[in-house]
Parts: C-alpha cells; sequence; structure tokens
C-alpha cells in the first residue's frame, strides 16, 4: 500500500531565470493535468519587476504565491506534485531550500537568451544533491540561437551530458514543429493553438515522403542532416544516467503555444525519480519505512494583519503523515499533533487526513518551527542538505530604542528562523549584521521589527564581500579568530569570517591554508537554541 502510493508519486520543481516561461509553462502543465481548466488561471508567483519598490505589493503577490507554493494533480495514474519557487532573485534562498524538497527538476531555457545567470546558480543547488534534470527550450516561435549552439552551452554552462529527444523544425515565424527521435513522428506547430493536445504524424522513416509532404522538401532535407548528426553525436538516453544527474534529457517547444508539452509531461512520469531517500545526520532514510519522518523547507509569515498565520511547509520523507496523530519535534523534544493539515490541489487547499513520501502538507505554525526541523514517531532525526549561502549583501542592524531591546532581539530571531535572512553577531558583543541576497528583505525585515514586535531599528551597510563559515584545523581556526577582525558567529554559533574584499579572503587563505572557508553551509537548526 506505502509502496504504491510511493511509485505512484512525481515531486519537483520547475526552475529558469525569471521571464523564460516557467509561470507559463506551469500553467499548462496543470491544464494538461485537468487540474485547472482555463488558461490564465494560475496567478503568477513571479514578482513584478515594476513591484520591486513596494514590498508590500511583493508581500501580496507572495501572499498569493501560498496557495500555488505546491500543485498537486493526477495525470495517467501518476501523483505529481509541481513545488513552486519565486522567481525573484532576491527571494533566491526560498528557492535553493525548496530544492531540496523535491526529487528532479525541469528547466526552462528561454531559446533567444539561452543559459543565463540564475540558470547556472540554481543548477549548482542541483548539482549539489544531484538532482535530475530534464530541459524545457521554451519560445521556439520566436528566433533564438542555433539548437545546437544551445546544446552546447547547456553543456558548457550547466557541466551535464544533454540529450536532445525532440528536435525542432526551424525556429521563429519559419518553426514547424518538432520531430520525436525516440517515437519518431512529427509534431506539426500552430501558433495560439487553444487545444492543449498536439496532433502527431508518425514518420517511421525520414526518408519517407510522408515527412516533405508536411514540411516540404529543404526542411525535410535539414531534419534528415540534423537527426543524421544527432544520432552520431550524442548516445542515446540512459535512464539511470539522468537519474543520477549525469545526463539531462531536453526538449523544444514553446509554453505560450500549448506546444511540445505533452511530449515533456509524458516523458517526465516515464523516467523522474519516484521520492527518493533522504539523508539524516544519523542515517539514510528511506520512503518505504513503516514510521512518519520528514523535514520543514520552508514557513510562509503571512504580513496581513488580518491573517496573521505561518504555514510550515513539511517534505514527507518516509512514512504515513496522519492528521491529529502526535509527532516528534526532534529539535524541541517535544510531541506535536496537527488538526488542520492541508494539501494542496492546483489552488486550492483541502484539509488531509493522510499523505505520503513525497507529498507535501502546509502545517499551521504558532512558532514551533524553523527551517530544517524535523518531524518524525520518536526518533532523533535530522536531515541534512538543507544549504545556506554566503549573503551578498550585509547591513548592520542597530537598535533605536533601548527599551525595545528584547522585541528587537526576538523579532530578529524569528524572521531568521524564517529564512528571511541570516543573522550573524559579530564576536565579541553583540552586534548584529544581517545578510541578505537581495535589498528587499531588508524592507521587510525593518517593516515586520516595528509592526509585528514593536521595535525600532535602522541598517547600517556593511562592505563585507562574503561570509565564510570556517571549519578545518581547530586550533588554527582559534588562532586565526584571536588576531582578526569581523569575525562573528551564525545562529548556530558556528564562527564564520565576514571577508571584507575578494583580497582580504585570499590573503586569509594563503596565510591560513589550513582553514577551510565555506562559502556554503547547511543550514540546521541548532538543538541548544531550543
Ligand atoms: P517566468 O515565470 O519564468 O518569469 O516567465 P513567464 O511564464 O511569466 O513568461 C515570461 C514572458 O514570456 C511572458 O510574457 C510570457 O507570455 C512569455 N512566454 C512564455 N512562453 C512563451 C513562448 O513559448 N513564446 C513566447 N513568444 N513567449 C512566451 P510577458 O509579456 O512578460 O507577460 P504576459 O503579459 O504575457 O503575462
Amino acid at each position: 500500500m506505502l509502496e504504491k502510493e510511493i511509485s505512484k508519486r512525481r515531486t519537483f520543481a520547475i526552475i529558469s531565470h525569471p521571464d523564460a516561461g516557467k509561470t507559463t509553462l506551469t500553467e499548462k502543465l496543470l491544464l494538461f493535468g485537468g487540474a485547472i481548466q482555463t488558461a490564465g488561471a494560475v496567478k503568477s508567483n513571479k514578482i513584478k519587476k515594476t513591484a520591486t519598490s513596494d514590498f508590500m505589493e511583493i508581500e501580496r503577490q507572495r501572499g498569493i504565491s501560498v496557495a500555488t507554493s505546491v500543485m498537486s494533480f493526477e495525470y495517467l495514474n501518476t501523483l505529481i506534485n509541481i513545488l513552486d519557487t519565486p522567481g525573484h532573485k532576491d527571494f533566491a534562498e526560498d528557492t535553493f531550500r525548496t530544492l531540496t524538497a523535491v526529487d528532479s527538476v525541469i528547466l526552462v531555457i528561454d531559446c533567444v537568451k539561452g543559459v543565463e545567470s540564475q540558470t547556472e546558480k540554481l543548477m549548482e543547488v542541483c548539482r549539489m544533491r544531484d538532482t535530475p534534470v530534464i530541459v524545457f527550450v521554451n519560445k521556439m516561435d520566436r528566433d533564438g540561437k542555433d539548437p545546437f549552439d544551445l546544446l552546447d552551452e547547456l553543456e558548457e554552462k550547466l557541466n551535464i551530458d544533454v540529450r536532445p529527444l525532440t528536435w525542432p523544425i526551424n525556429m521563429g515565424s519559419d518553426f514547424k514543429g518538432v520531430y520525436n527521435l525516440v517515437k519518431k513522428d512529427l509534431n506539426l506547430f500552430a501558433a495560439n493553438k487553444t487545444s492543449i493536445q498536439d496532433e502527431y504524424v508518425a514518420i517511421e522513416d525520414l526518408e519517407s515522403d510522408a515527412l516533405a509532404r508536411n514540411v516540404g522538401e529543404s526542411d525535410a532535407k535539414q531534419l534528415r542532416d540534423n537527426v543524421e548528426l544527432i544520432e552520431g553525436v550524442y548516445e542515446t538516453l540512459d535512464e539511470e544516467a539522468y537519474r543520477k544527474a549525469q545526463i539531462a534529457p531536453v526538449f523544444f517547444g514553446s509554453a505560450l503555444n500549448n506546444f511540445g508539452i505533452q511530449e515533456l509531461l509524458e516523458t517526465f512520469i516515464q523516467i523522474a525519480p519516484k521520492p527518493q531517500f533522504r539523508v539524516t545526520e544519523e542515517r539514510k532514510v528511506l520512503p518505504e519505512e513503516k514510521k512518519l519522518s520528514g523535514f520543514i523547507f520552508k514557513i510562509h509569515a503571512n504580513l496581513d494583519p488580518n491573517h496573521r498565520d505561518r504555514i510550515a511547509f513539511f517534505r514527507i520523507c518516509s512514512g504515513i503523515f496522519e492528521r491529529n496523530k502526535f509527532y516528534y519535534h526532534t529539535r524541541l523534544g517535544k510531541k506535536l499533533r496537527f488538526a488542520n493539515p492541508y494539501t494542496f490541489l492546483a489552488q486550492d487547499k483541502k484539509v488531509v487526513e493522510q499523505s505520503y513520501p513525497g507529498d507535501v502538507v502546509g502545517l499551521y505554525d504558532t512558532g514551533s518551527f524553523k527551517i530544517g526541523d524535523s518531524l518524525t514517531e520518536g526518533e532523533e532525526l535530522n536531515f541534512i542538505g538543507i544549504p545556506s549561502f554566503s549573503p551578498e549583501i550585509f547591513q548592520e542592524l542597530v537598535n533605536l530604542d533601548p527599551m525595545k531591546s528584547k522585541q528587537l532581539e526576538k523579532g530578529i530571531e524569528q524572521l531568521t528562523d524564517e529564512g528571511v535572512a541570516q543573522l550573524f553577531r559579530i564576536e565579541p558583543g553583540n552586534r548584529k549584521i544581517i545578510g541578505t541576497v537581495g535589498e528587499l528583505q531588508f524592507e521587510v525585515i525593518q517593516y515586520r521589527l516595528t509592526n509585528e514586535y514593536g521595535a525600532s531599528c535602522r541598517f547600517e551597510r556593511k562592505a563585507f564581500h562574503k561570509a565564510c563559515w570556517l571549519t578545518g584545523d581547530e586550533s588554527k581556526i582559534k588562532e586565526f579568530v584571536k588576531f582578526k577582525n569581523n569575525i562573528a558567529r551564525d545562529k548556530d554559533g558556528t564562527l564564520v569570517f565576514l571577508a571584507e574584499t575578494p583580497f582580504t579572503l585570499q590573503m586569509a587563505i594563503q596565510n591560513n591554508p589550513e582553514i577551510i572557508y565555506n562559502t556554503t553551509k547547511e543550514f540546521r537548526p541548532n538543538k541548544q537554541q531550543a
């Protein structure tokens, strides 16, 4: 029973550089799955560029995004869980953490722009965990880069082998469709197609007249040449190699025109991994284990004063999650139960009685959870693999009202538990440096500290280049921190060197080569701080 439920599930995220077409593709997948009836029904989780100066607007949009945080639907007897990720780069950390809760990803590339900066960063995170990737090259109705060049670019910039499974016939205004290299059929393109179903023409033999009849003699010849080249250069897709994240199958299409989605979805269902094992500090956890375990990968706080609730997103890693059953919160060492856990069906939330590995449930939270927390049936398990990256922007948090120090302390602790930003305390003393990947978080923090905690503060910009978590030879670290400025401790108490410039970092590395200067750290709540 449990095994059957597990093998039925596919939990994944769609990732892309903003504007490549993630939202459009998500919507089209939901249309395909019958989860929504009309295009435009999915509210964009994308934070519009115009809104960047108005974070309340962004929060409003983030509010909408709770509903689309997880989208589940069934297609051909497969239960598909799409975990949405914010497109805005200031919320990149959110995306990185969500990637720890999926078993595979679909990467969307804009054929005009190719591999962009955010794509590279996201793929780096996928590579850290060997997450299998399928690539969808979008916007083929536009004049983009040559498909062979795109494949080279993918291999080079993303450090992964690729294997096209469909091949486009022209692009832009000449785009005629794609040829399926596995099924050997032709999917002819029609712009503004309203039907989501594609129509296929079987072309067993590329030499046959059927091909030329459909695409014209010269394009038929071009396709024959291209297919010969592909078959000569690229090995046939090894599904095991895909699941080990060594090779990424590639599809071409146009999400806006409902084109090429069916091939993508059908292949995805066929080859994408079912819920996989997860690693904890203690041991490996298999989804088939009878007892429940899982972790919190995201916490969403509602800024709307009428709905001051927090929702913690829990990924089930093993066993069955049941409503109203007591579970063990390993960090707090206490038992909790949930009367209204909910799952997500397209845009609807509904209270759920039972959920299975691979599923994500939303838990109403009154402050019990931090990102990375585990729930079990009593066993001490601490899931690892939720990364923290060195922030890019650093500012000192200055208290403006000494009478409200306590409120400020509490507020900043809680906000950083939610993963809004990272907190570093300069040693010695209690100066607080807040690190983020984007400017927006500072506005959010200031607003929330004032409105939710009654604290009063301002930020002072600090010119730090990187936060480096120090590991390696302990006695050398002790020596090092004695004579350095800008040494801090993060929330877990780990020592961090806040390097002011690339040069100071380089000098530190040169002078103290026994120390490891990590710019990535696994995010783990600290038991002592419970
Ligand atoms: P994102 O979530 O990755 O940020 O991208 P999104 O789907 O919002 O798409 C970004 C823009 O690209 C949208 O246009 C969308 O309509 C367009 N787009 C998506 N797929 C295709 C495609 O296959 N072909 C073409 N030509 N365009 C595509 P927009 O004008 O920014 O937004 P909207 O006003 O259409 O919503």
